[in-house]
């Protein structure tokens, strides 16, 4: 078993420590998935690679970075939402609290808009749903839907229903929205709290002005305070 894993996993050495390489053999050993295929992208704290199942699907594992990541950072974002009110700033805890923070979220907005559909979180680890077909859907930043109007009115609906729910996306943007075939499905969840968070005004504040920056990019004339006029009527 150690050999297997040691060669199997050999190539990744440089990219993972040690206890991730062995949480993604659990993960394998479980049966989650056969192999891993390729990196789909690599953030400021973690990297995300497509893997293929035994049925031949293809899923998403997105990695927390237990050595690089900003801890510091992760932990004033966390420290505040109700849910994890009791954290240590340990490095571990935090990055645990952090993935398992994303993928509770991940279960709680799938109630109200499009997300890939969690599987399983292991310490630093989340395995979702791919988005797309054979290749992961692209961002909004790199493919603006055909029907803008439409677009719009079906974004600010689904905003509406997350604030509507007391909850807030935190990192709202082009970046974090997959257009999948003109279907909406939003992404990375890791700072998304809720309505009890003294920082939920602000998070809110923050992915308007986003919004309504993205919206002036694409020619979309809804200013900042009429999307406000309408998420929070
Ligand atoms: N479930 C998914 N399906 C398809 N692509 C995904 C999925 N999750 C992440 N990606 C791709 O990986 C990128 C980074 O993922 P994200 O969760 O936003 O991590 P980060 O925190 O590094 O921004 C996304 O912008 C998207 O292109
Ligand atoms: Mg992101």
């Amino acid at each position: 078993m150690a050999r297997i894993f040691k060669e199997e996993w050999k190539v990744y050495g440089n990219v993972f420590d040690q206890y991730t390489l062995r949480n993604l053999f659990k993960l394998q050993t479980q049966g989650h998935f056969e192999d891993l295929l390729s990196p789909v992208a690599l953030g400021k704290e973690a990297n995300i690679f497509t893997a293929k199942t035994k049925e031949g699907k293809v899923i998403i594992i997105k990695i927390y970075r237990l050595q690089t990541c900003n801890f510091n950072k992760m932990y004033d974002y966390i420290k505040t939402d109700p849910r994890f009110i009791n954290l240590k700033k340990q490095r571990r805890k935090i990055i645990f609290a952090w993935t398992l923070r994303e993928f509770r979220n991940l279960l709680k907005f799938r109630e109200l808009v499009e997300v890939p559909t969690p599987i399983t979180v292991l310490d630093n680890i989340i395995l979702m749903e791919m988005i797309g077909r054979d290749e992961p859907a692209p961002q909004l930043k790199d493919s603006v839907p055909e029907n803008r109007e439409k677009f719009s009115k079906e974004l600010i609906s689904s905003l509406k229903k997350i604030y509507d729910k007391g909850y807030v996306h935190g990192d709202l943007s082009e970046y974090n929205i997959l257009n999948f075939d003109d279907e909406l499905v939003f992404i990375d969840f890791s700072q998304s709290t809720t309505r009890n968070d003294p920082n939920f005004k602000e998070y809110w504040e923050r992915d308007i002005k986003n919004v309504a920056r993205y919206f002036k990019k694409i020619g979309l004339k809804t200013s900042e305070e009429e999307l406000k006029e309408q998420i929070f009527k």
